[in-house]
């Protein structure tokens, strides 16, 4: 069965803590928590600060994805604020062998996102040493876009990479999930479903949720 991650970007910030009880009452297995800053990615979401409050309701495991550049300057901050595994992306770290080691010496899971244009050649060199890939399905920056097709194709390479090494990696895929193309999804190789949309769009969350879980 597939992982289901809920992103909070969709949930409604007036009740943020209702929000989170219901994800709580939920099969949801993570939260995934969208950082954004206004210049890797055109949208600015929200920091550490609000991140604690969210971390704060939950037992569940806080999955927190930054798209934002500099990422080495909030890790300690993201770490303070209840991040289990900390994501930062590949197009914005030239130094990303370095942002990994900081992330993992602060006691996170350390995760790598691509864009939908970055090759999973990129990542031949880090896979080893990190817990999560992230493959963008949409160009970050906001909530609601369609699915990329061509993304199918990357997550199967990505999956054959892992194998060919045992390695114990995750594949995250965020961006336009939905009940019509998760089981495709999970049946290209991916482990973990972020759904925004999706699931706070939904009438029946809980249900929603339940029901991305089943579809393997
Ligand atoms: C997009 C974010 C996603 C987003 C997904 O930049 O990284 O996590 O919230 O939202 P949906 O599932 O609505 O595409
Ligand atoms: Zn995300």
């Amino acid at each position: 069965m597939p992982i289901i991650a809920p992103s909070l970007l969709s949930a409604n910030f007036l009740q943020l803590q209702q929000d989170c009880d219901m994800l709580n009452n939920s099969a949801a297995d993570w939260f995934h928590i969208d950082i954004m800053d206004g210049s890797f990615v055109p949208n600015i979401s929200f920091g550490p600060m609000v991140t604690k409050f969210i971390t704060s309701t939950t037992k569940k495991y806080c999955d927190v994805h930054l798209m934002i550049e500099n990422p080495d300057k909030y890790a300690e901050a993201f770490r303070d604020a209840g991040a289990n595994n900390l994501t930062v992306h590949i197009e914005a770290c030239p130094h990303l062998h370095r942002n990994i080691q900081q992330i993992k010496t602060l006691g996170m899971h350390a995760g790598v996102a691509i864009n939908p244009h970055t090759p999973v050649n990129a990542l031949a060199d880090i896979l080893a040493d990190i817990d999560v890939v992230c493959v963008m399905s949409v160009n970050p920056g906001f909530g609601g876009q369609s699915f990329i097709a061509h993304t199918l194709h990357k997550i199967k390479q990505l999956r054959q990479m892992i194998d060919e090494h045992s390695l114990s990696v995750k594949i995250e895929v965020d961006g336009g999930v939905t009940l019509q193309n998760a089981k495709s999804i999970v049946d290209a190789g991916a482990h973990v479903l972020v759904a925004g949309n999706t699931v706070f769009k939904a009438t029946d969350k809980v249900g929603m949720i339940g029901a991305l879980k089943g579809i393997a």
